[in-house]
């Protein structure tokens, strides 16, 4: 990685012992992480914002970018993609960026997360009806390709945040029926756990 331009084989000899030692271990200790996102309301925004900002916390450089503003991923050494789910499927702009960089996304450690209803922990529903639901989730044949195509260390879903405006009719009815709350679900302590499990998994070493 490159250290505000200065590869460590060009670091000019006139450069003190100690700084070239202090960018050779900045090298080492520096990564660089992109978490990428594809939100419809924002509410999976505010999810990759709080796990870039955790992984910072934990000594990890990291950028939160919505997917369609991301040039390439070459020059990140890891990548957090997410993506709201609306009518059962990750946001086409998520699939399209997986898509389109499969190969690059397989050569570096990845971590996926879904945005919806119901999280792995939490969700917008009554506890029995989320245990429930819980039960008769499978992986969508979306989330199978997509594990198919990245390799990704973990898929993890959380609850997000939803208003009845945002929900069309059907959506509306279902939670009627099943007794789901509106508003924001998002649970922060579970996130914030999951990006400090991402930063223990990534090769630094913390507290210089
Ligand atoms: C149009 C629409 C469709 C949705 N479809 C689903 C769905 O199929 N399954 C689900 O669990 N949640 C669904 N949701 C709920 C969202 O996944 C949830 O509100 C999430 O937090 C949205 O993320 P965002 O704010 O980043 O768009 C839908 C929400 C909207 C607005």
């Amino acid at each position: 990685m490159m250290v505000s331009g200065i590869r460590p084989g060009v670091i000019p000899q006139a450069v003190p012992a100690a700084l070239r030692t202090a960018v050779l271990l900045w090298e080492v200790m520096v990564m660089v992480v992109l978490v990428a996102y594809a939100t419809g309301h924002g509410s999976t925004r505010g999810i990759a914002v709080r796990i870039a900002d955790r992984l910072r916390q934990r000594s990890v450089d990291a950028r939160a970018c919505a997917v369609a503003d991301v040039l390439e991923v070459s020059s990140y050494e890891a990548v957090v993609l997410g993506s709201a789910i609306h009518g059962g499927k990750w946001l086409p702009e998520a699939r399209q960026f997986a898509v389109r960089n499969a190969a690059p996304l397989r050569e570096r450690p990845v971590w996926l997360f879904s945005v919806s209803t119901l999280g792995d922990e939490e969700s917008m529903f009554p506890p029995r009806v989320a245990n429930r639901l819980r039960g008769l989730r499978k992986e969508t044949p979306e989330m199978t390709q997509m594990c198919r195509l990245l390799h990704p260390r973990e898929h993890r879903n959380f609850a997000g945040a939803i208003t009845r405006s945002h929900w069309p009719a059907i959506g509306r009815a279902f939670f009627r029926v099943t007794g789901g709350r509106y508003g924001d679900h998002r649970n922060w302590p579970a996130i914030d756990a999951w990006a400090d499990l991402i930063a223990s998994q990534l090769d630094v070493k913390s507290g210089l």
